[in-house]
């Protein structure tokens, strides 16, 4: 299982400070937040990571997070040029999946939880993570998905007006090397994105092909992609104790 951290975009909601420097690089509470997503993955036992950055941005994360050497990790960086979407990451890294499974995270989520167990026991298809929100205001931000008696998936919707369900994908994501096919043709979204669970996306395709399993966590979860977001990240995180990276 290989890695991959997703840290382009522009980061317009956190303006002015993320004019001259990246969101995913900015402090949460003791560390920059990228550490946060890269000791999600090191928990899981994932160390063949690819990280995925903004032009403007690169020589920062290279200073920052080099070889990877000091996690214990092999660091690949790829550049994307221009944000087109979350699902374009698996177009980018189709040479260093090489056809392995991967676990994709997004740079700003921030989570206290060990997924060791669901993606050490995935099996192939697609795999999402669910956690059950309690504001409808803060649902109709996100992916949302809508789950029969058994947890089995029955629809995926990106940013509804009226969500189907409380349950939200959190930026963490496993597939088979199935992917990269299926993020290649893909046509963008109505808003101009190659979408992982909007429509069409790499979510809604692995549903139509019956091979989307959705795990459900209860555990802490923030997308610090807002100021009240990355405050509330780092004062959560000001009470925990860390590995040290
Ligand atoms: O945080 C979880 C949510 O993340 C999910 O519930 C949604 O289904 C998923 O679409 C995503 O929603 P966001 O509105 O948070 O996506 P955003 O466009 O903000 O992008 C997420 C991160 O990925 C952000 O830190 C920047 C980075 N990014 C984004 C795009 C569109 C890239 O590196 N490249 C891109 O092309």
């Amino acid at each position: 299982m290989k890695g991959i951290i997703l840290a382009g975009g522009r980061a317009t909601r956190l303006r002015p400070l993320t004019w001259v420097i990246s969101k995913q690089l900015l402090p949460v509470y003791d560390k920059p937040m990228i550490y946060y997503p890269i000791e999600t993955l090191i928990k899981a036992g994932i160390k063949d990571i690819l990280i995925i950055i903004s032009p403007e941005n690169s020589g920062l994360f290279l200073n920052l997070l080099g070889t990877g050497e000091q996690f214990g990790c092999h660091f690949s960086y790829v550049i994307q040029k221009e944000p087109r979407g979350l699902a374009e990451a698996f177009i980018l890294a189709e040479d260093f999946l090489d056809k392995d499974d991967v676990t994709m995270i997004l740079g700003d989520n921030i989570f206290d939880h060990d997924f060791s167990k669901e993606i050490q026991s995935f099996k192939g298809g697609g795999q999402i993570y669910l956690k059950k929100l309690d504001n409808v205001e803060d649902v109709k931000r996100l992916g949302v998905v809508e789950l029969d008696e058994n947890n089995k998936v029955i629809s995926i919707e990106e940013k509804p007006e009226k969500p189907k369900s409380m349950y939200v994908s959190v930026g963490l994501y496993t597939y088979d090397h199935h992917v990269v096919e299926i993020a290649k043709n893909l046509k963008p979204s109505a808003r101009g994105e190659l979408e992982i669970s909007g429509n069409p996306s790499i979510n809604n395709t692995y549903l139509d092909n019956k091979d989307l399993k959705a795990c459900v966590f209860d555990a802490y979860w923030q997308d610090a992609g807002t100021f009240e977001s990355l405050l509330e990240a780092g004062n959560h995180m000001s009470g925990k104790a860390s590995i040290k990276l």
